[in-house]
């Protein structure tokens, strides 16, 4: 049994964040990590070609900048480099291939009570923790719709998770299904590595260019969101034409007011939408079912496809570990309270990065946490 001031679950970007921040105030704290390894998302599950969607200046983690040459956008390996040197500026030490099991509030003894499993042992670890903090991810486990017949598909059938490369999908029919920033730049890649591409999109997006998306995020800092959405919409409807005959549509709501108020982000043109205009990609709607390796859509077109890559985002798993956490968490394992009260519940039990708002959101919840928890022991202690 080992007593702990604060326990942070999750060695991704928001718990070295909050590890950082803790330290700063000289607060102990223990973090655990299912994985051989931090950040694994990046590390493990993200494709050769992924650069932060982000301008540098959105995507810095507390208190270190990334060097003053880094480019506007950060590519994967780079953004890894940056986490690796975090890690060791704010001497971060996680205990690797531990996995939490479950974690419960004592009423009578005004702590956590968590068990977790050393994964290489296949022992179990007992913690008592004063304060507990959620930092395991939005992207813990692959969401894979359920799609009528999807046993019967002969194919290859995979998650944008463990997509690489469009090397080995050269001269195949593959359908992408989802039209998120994942979906839409892995039906590019694909599409460029000579594959006979098809992407779903179901659902209306805004597509824009990331340096739109820059300027964007910049002029909220200054003016209303619906001005800047204003000028957003404009500007895209300029670069990019009328989508809706390609069979992209445009939500009501713009782009910034959209991403503040669900949390979901407009796509980033990496060059798909150019595909699509030229016929290169293919756009369907809804699929109905599966037969074998004939797809069905809602429109009645059968097309056979060799391989289906799966860009339909992550699912919270907290909730399978995480007791007494009702306060903060709803079923979905997401935030109940509305930003920017998100990050506490009762009983000293925290979350960071759960509020989709990427790594500055992070960021600011890691400060609110360490903030937080610093009152609170002073408090108990003068
Ligand atoms: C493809 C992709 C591109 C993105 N690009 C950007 C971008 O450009 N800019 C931006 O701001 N955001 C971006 N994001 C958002 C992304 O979510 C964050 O950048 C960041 O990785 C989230 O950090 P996190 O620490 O909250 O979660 P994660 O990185 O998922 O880390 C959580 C960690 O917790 C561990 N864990 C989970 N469950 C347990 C358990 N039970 N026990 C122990 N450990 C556990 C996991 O193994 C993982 O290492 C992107 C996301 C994806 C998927
Ligand atoms: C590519 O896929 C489309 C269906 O999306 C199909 O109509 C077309 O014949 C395919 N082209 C080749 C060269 O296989």
């Amino acid at each position: 049994m080992e007593n702990v001031v604060v326990l942070i679950v999750g060695a991704g970007p928001a718990g070295l964040a909050t590890a950082a921040c803790l330290t700063q105030f000289s607060i102990p704290y223990v973090i655990v990590e299912r994985e051989d390894c931090s950040a694994s998302l990046w590390r493990n599950r993200a494709y050769d070609r992924l650069k932060l969607h982000l301008a540098k200046e959105f995507c810095e983690l507390p208190h270190m900048s990334y060097p003053a040459d880094a480019p506007t956008y950060i590519p994967k390996a780079l953004f890894v480099k940056y986490l690796d040197d975090y890690m060791e500026r704010f001497d971060i030490q996680p205990k690797y291939l531990t996995s939490m099991e479950s974690s419960k509030y004592e009423n009578d003894k005004k702590c956590w009570s968590i068990v977790a499993r050393d994964m290489a042992e296949g022992t179990t670890m007992n913690f008592v923790a004063k304060f507990l903090v959620v930092a395991s991810g939005e992207n813990s486990a692959e969401n894979i719709p359920d799609i009528p017949g999807l046993h019967s598909f002969p194919g290859e059938a995979i998650h944008s998770s463990r997509y690489k490369s469009g090397k080995s999908f050269s001269g195949k029919s593959v359908l992408v299904i989802g039209s998120g920033n994942s979906g839409m730049e892995i039906a590019y890649d694909l599409a460029t590595h000579g594959a006979n591409t098809s992407i779903v999109i179901r659902s209306p997006i805004h597509v824009m260019t990331k340096e739109l998306i820059r300027l964007g995020m910049t002029l909220a800092q200054h003016l209303p969101l619906n001005l800047v959405d204003n000028l957003l919409v404009m500007a895209t409807k300029f670069i990019f034409g009328d989508l809706t005959r390609h069979g992209i549509r445009m939500p009501k709501m713009g782009p910034m007011n959209l991403k503040s108020k669900t949390g979901r982000s407009a796509v980033i043109d990496v060059g798909t939408v150019g595909l699509i205009k030229r016929g290169i990609i293919q756009v369907q709607g809804s699929i109905s079912k599966i037969m074998g390796n004939i797809v069905k859509f809602q429109y009645g077109d059968e097309i056979p496809f060799e391989a289906i890559v799966f860009a339909t985002g992550y699912k919270s798993t907290t909730n399978m570990w995480l007791k007494n956490g009702e306060s903060m968490l709803n079923d979905n394992g997401l935030p109940t309270k509305e930003y920017p009260n998100h990050w506490k519940g009762e009983n000293r039990l925290y979350c960071a990065g759960l509020a989709r708002r990427g790594l500055a959101g992070i960021a600011a919840d890691a400060k609110s946490i360490a903030d937080d928890i610093k009152s609170v022991i002073g408090s108990m202690c003068g």
